[in-house]
This record gives C-alpha cells, sequence and structure tokens, in this order.
C-alpha cells in the first residue's frame, strides 16, 4: 500500500496482543466485545492527541492558580456504523463521557459490497463537533466512504474515522476519497477474499459482537 499522510496504521505492541485474541475463533463474544472496547480507548488517546478543541482554565492547586487547557465543552461527537461501530462506542466514552453520539446504519449488500443506508440520526450542531467515526472493519472501504459523505453533506468539517482493523484496499479508497479525514488503522492485514473479507481478519465483526451467528 502506498504511504499515505491521512492514514495512521498503530503497530503497537499492546494492541497487537490485543488484536491476537480478538482474532482467535474461539474467543467469546463478552471477551470479544470488551477487547474492542479496550483496543478504542487505546486509539482513541492516539487518535485525539491533535485536532481537539481547548479552552484554557484557571485552577486553584493547594499551592497557587494557574492555567491548565481542557477539552472545550460539546467538542466530541461519536458516530458509530452500525451495527458493528456500536462495540466502539463505549471505548471512546471512557475517555470522553460527555461526547454526544450520532447512529449512521449501513449495511453491505452481499453481492455487490455496496452499502446501503438505512438508518441516520445525527446530534444537534454536529457540524461544529470533531466528529469521530468508528467501525471496527474496514474492508472495500464502502461503508467509511459513505457514512463519511454523509457527515459532510451533513455541514461536517472536521471528521476522523478509526477502524480497529483494515484491508489495503479500503484503506486506500478513504484515504483518496477523503484526504481531509485523517483514519486510524489498528492493523493493516494482507487483503481481502472473493466475498469482502478481510485476510486474515477476524470473521464478521457483527455477528462476533451481537452473537447473530
Ligand atoms: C461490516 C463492518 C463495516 C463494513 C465494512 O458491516 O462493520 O461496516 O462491513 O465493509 P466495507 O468496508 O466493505 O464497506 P456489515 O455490512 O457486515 O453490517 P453489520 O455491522 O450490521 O454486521
Ligand atoms: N465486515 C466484517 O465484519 N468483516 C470483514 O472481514 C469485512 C467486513
Amino acid at each position: 500500500m502506498k504511504n499515505y499522510e491521512n492514514v495512521t496504521i498503530f503497530n503497537h505492541p499492546l494492541i497487537s496482543h490485543k488484536v491476537a485474541i480478538l482474532r482467535d475463533e474461539k474467543t467469546s463474544m463478552k471477551e470479544f466485545r470488551e477487547l474492542v472496547e479496550e483496543i478504542t480507548t487505546l486509539m482513541t488517546f492516539e487518535c485525539l492527541r491533535e485536532g481537539v478543541p481547548t479552552v484554557a482554565k484557571e485552577v486553584k492547586t493547594p499551592l497557587e492558580t494557574c492555567t491548565q487547557y481542557v477539552v472545550k465543552d460539546n467538542a466530541i461527537a461519536i458516530v458509530p456504523i452500525l451495527r458493528a461501530g456500536l462495540g466502539m462506542v463505549n471505548g471512546v466514552h471512557v475517555l470522553f463521557p460527555s461526547a454526544r453520539v450520532g447512529h449512521i446504519g449501513l449495511y453491505r449488500n452481499e453481492e455487490t459490497l455496496e452499502p446501503c443506508e438505512y438508518y441516520c440520526k445525527l446530534p444537534e450542531g454536529i457540524e461544529d463537533k470533531l466528529v469521530l467515526v468508528v467501525d471496527p472493519m474496514l474492508a472495500t472501504g464502502g461503508s467509511a466512504c459513505d457514512a463519511i459523505a454523509m457527515l459532510k453533506k451533513r455541514g461536517c468539517k472536521t471528521i476522523k474515522f478509526m477502524a480497529v482493523i483494515g484491508a489495503p484496499e479500503g484503506v486506500s479508497r478513504v484515504a483518496e476519497a477523503h484526504p481531509d479525514v485523517h483514519i486510524y488503522v489498528s492493523t493493516l492485514d494482507r487483503c481481502l477474499n472473493e466475498n469482502g473479507y478481510i485476510l486474515p481478519g477476524l470473521g464478521d465483526a457483527g455477528d462476533r459482537l451481537f452473537g447473530t451467528k
């Protein structure tokens, strides 16, 4: 895959350790859910290093008064792509409990692999927030591209996208379609199979999170 300025691949040993357990077909639904949350929290920490609106606050310590920067109220929105993106919301909320949540419902047509929209409900004023779009899997990139396009149409100007596992095909597609959106992927996998599944991947993230298969 080409090097893109707007793509960060984590390759962090702690995240890699957790991804190994996540991939394992024997990992239970409960552990899978917990791991997706933990990986999301670790990624969020780095993903929000830049671009978070802050304001100066005066704080009186027991010794003196100082100025400390804090995250601006109401500055961040999380937008999970349904369903599997839901599994990442708590992982961000651990760090930003007050982040508003919007939902975009997309499912992939199993034959064409094209995303179909079935739901969209976004918080008021989302256009002025830093929007963090989350989905564990970035496969062909169709769902991520469409979700980001929907948010831009709604007026959102600052968007970041975070996925646990990405395929080179999908990462390139989103990076090129949305050069103004930074993409964070914990692990870059080899390729897609003929059904659009990521190899080696972890299977169907939605089914593993919600026990639907
Ligand atoms: C999965 C996944 C992404 C999408 C990725 O969702 O959670 O949203 O596929 O594939 P893409 O990059 O090729 O678009 P799916 O459509 O299976 O729906 P689900 O989350 O409801 O299971
Ligand atoms: N969606 C998933 O859940 N897994 C894949 O490998 C590809 C798309």
